[in-house]
């Protein structure tokens, strides 16, 4: 019997899954391919959990043509990748490396075989490591270098590929790459961490451009956010600043030159003492501020936050990890609370009144513009039973719950297209190693056997 949620969606509702380059690839020196940032951080010591790296990771550079029957098998309509950086232009500059493209032509067209649409990211953090030696993303030059990419992976690949994304969560490659240094290239340095946010937004709009120049212009271009839903404490007036910093800090600073063509001046004021913003030059906000066909959602839990007199001292309850160091530049007034409620692995409380509160706020801010929640999902610790039979029924609740919040918000009128289930399968989690699994697919690790979790049969049922 399907469930009487999920048959309710729009017919042409896309059912599908999300995975990136770094966290399922593996074959790190295969190819051509150069280290990324990723690469170095993981190879450092102290900075993932139980030393952790990429190296291997599921092995989906050798395993893609299962990976994609595995996904048939559940039918996805759509899956979301990315495109290793260094994979396809070793060295941030110059001229593509044919065979690492060919990599992503033979996934395409096996997807396109078994009538899965193909959704590419073209940069989710794995920044080629020769590009962070010249400065990285505070360097203007990056976004150049970005752009440069974008119309090689879009010449390649722009016939056969309609779904592009530039950047994933900018937000985590600027504030934890550079902020917190809990994401590679781990550094600590406020000022450098608002130079990358522009950067970063810089890269997008002439990444946009550039694709668009060699696409077809049926192709939908958008870009990926974690926006952040953040409720204030109480509605103490200090508390409700409290939360407008914040969200200059997560969502004004992107979605304001990215969608409006202007950071917020609140942003301005509120790092004024960590930066001048000087990098922002004559023609950047035009740049940045290209048309799009879509906005990516990406949404795991939202953030409840309070003044404070002192500098709030421990570890933060941000969920972005822990480090000495805050994300948050300009903010060390804020206190981030636990939001009250049940939690997954990764500590985050669900609560998918988040989700429809976020898509009901970029209908009205983009109207007009098409929704996809590209990254949504749970860890936990799941293991397979002595029949080899992975439960994970707090999964499937977990999806089940958000489903009626993207549900409930195409009712109240939002345009949402389609859904992305992060993550297709278990895999490399960034600091957090191979410890947090937010599969559909269970993955083992001595073995790389996949075996689908009771939710990925939940979800391709909900998908059929
Ligand atoms: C998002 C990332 C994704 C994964 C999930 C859990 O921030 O885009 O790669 O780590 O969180």
């Amino acid at each position: 019997m399907p469930d009487p949620l999920t048959a309710s969606f729009p017919p042409a509702f896309l059912w599908g899954a999300a995975t990136s380059a770094y966290q399922i690839e593996g074959a790190v020196r295969e190819d051509g391919r150069t280290p990324s940032i990723w690469d170095t951080f993981s190879h450092t010591p102290g900075k993932t959990a139980g030393g952790d790296t990429g190296d291997l990771a599921v092995d989906h550079y050798h395993r893609y043509r299962d990976d994609v029957a595995l996904m048939a098998d559940l039918s996805l309509s759509a899956y979301r990748f990315s495109v290793s950086w260094p994979r396809v232009q070793p060295t941030g500059r110059g001229p593509a490396v044919q065979v690492g493209l060919d990599f992503y032509r033979r996934l395409v067209d096996e997807l396109l075989a078994k009538g899965i649409k193909p959704a590419v990211t073209l940069y989710h953090w794995d920044l080629p490591q020769e590009l962070e030696d010249a400065g990285g993303w505070p360097e203007r030059d990056t976004a150049y270098r970005f752009a440069e990419y974008a119309g090689i992976v879009g010449e390649a690949l722009g016939d056969r590929v309609e779904q592009w994304t530039t950047l994933n969560e900018p937000w985590c490659s600027a504030f934890l790459g550079y902020g917190s240094g809990v994401h590679a290239p781990g550094r600590t340095d406020p000022a450098a961490t608002l130079r990358a946010a522009h950067h970063l937004n810089l890269a997008h709009g002439l990444g946009t451009s550039a694709l668009r120049a060699v696409m077809p212009a049926r192709n939908q271009v958008a870009i990926s956010l974690n926006s952040a839903v953040v409720r204030p404490l109480s509605q103490d007036p200090a508390d409700l600043a409290a939360v407008r910093k914040i969200d200059d800090l997560a969502n004004g600073v992107f979605h304001g030159p990215i969608l409006h063509g202007s950071y917020p001046p609140s942003l301005f004021e509120a790092t004024a003492s960590v930066t001048d913003w000087s990098y922002v030059q004559d023609g950047d906000l035009a740049a940045v501020h290209q048309p799009l066909d879509a906005l990516g959602l990406n949404y795991y839990t939202p953030a409840l936050v309070s003044a404070t007199a002192e500098t709030a001292a421990g570890p933060r309850a941000d969920g972005h990890g822990s480090s000495d160091h805050s994300p948050w530049p300009g903010a060390d007034d804020v206190t981030f609370h636990q939001t009250p409620g049940e939690r997954t692995e990764m500590g985050w409380t669900i609560d998918p009144t988040g989700l429809h509160e976020l898509i009901m706020r970029y209908t009205r801010e983009a109207p007009g513009l098409p929704l996809y929640i590209t990254e949504n999902g749970a860890a936990y610790d799941d293991k397979p039973d002595p029949d080899g039979n992975v439960h994970d029924p707090e999964r499937i609740a977990y999806l089940h719950g958000h489903l009626s919040a993207v549900r409930r918000a195409i009712t109240d009128g939002a345009d949402v297209r389609g859904y992305y289930l992060w993550s297709l399968m278990d895999n490399f989690e960034w600091a957090y190693g191979y410890g947090k699994r937010f599969g559909a697919v269970y993955v083992d690790y001595a073995t790389l056997t996949r075996t689908p979790k009771s939710s990925a049969r939940w979800y391709a049922e909900a998908a059929r």
